[in-house]
């Protein structure tokens, strides 16, 4: 039987479908990321929720004040003043409960907490 891999034509196809793959397994992991977080149902479940700021505030008193000062303007974390014009709410929730940044531990609010401290750091 002839060997079909040693044909130009077939040869040049298959090596397309290889590029073509490759591509779009990249574009599919960069773009992937962003649709996961998204996706994310604690995510997702709380920016569908209303934040109360001054819930907030208190939550931010007892669990940030000590890093980032009771204003929230820095201590031994960064100052939090106009973080939202920096940072995405969806990066503000990873900020606070991902834990990748230490020494700012990983916290775990309800989805109505974070909803609340979210809408005190935008206020900021
Ligand atoms: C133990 C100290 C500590 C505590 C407690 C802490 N943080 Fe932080 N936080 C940090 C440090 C340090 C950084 C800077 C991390 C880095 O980027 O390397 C940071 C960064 C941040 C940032 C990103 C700031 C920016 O400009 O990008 C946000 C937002 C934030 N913290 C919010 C909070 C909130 C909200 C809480 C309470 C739920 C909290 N932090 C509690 C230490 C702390």
């Amino acid at each position: 039987m002839e060997n079909k891999l040693a044909q130009p034509g077939i040869l040049i196809r298959r090596i397309t479908l290889v590029v073509l793959a490759v591509l779009l397994a990249i574009s599919a992991s960069l773009l992937g990321f962003h649709l996961i977080q998204i996706s994310d149902p604690y995510v997702s479940t709380v920016l569908s929720l209303t934040g109360d700021s001054s819930r907030g505030h208190d939550m931010f008193q007892i669990n940030c004040a000590g890093c980032h000062g009771l204003q929230a303007d820095g201590k031994v974390g960064p100052s939090l003043q106009h973080v939202s014009k920096r940072k995405s709410k969806i990066s503000l929730i990873h900020q606070v409960t991902s834990g990748q940044t230490p020494p700012m531990p990983k916290f775990q609010p309800s989805p109505q907490e974070m909803a609340d401290l979210l809408s005190y750091l935008e206020k900021l």
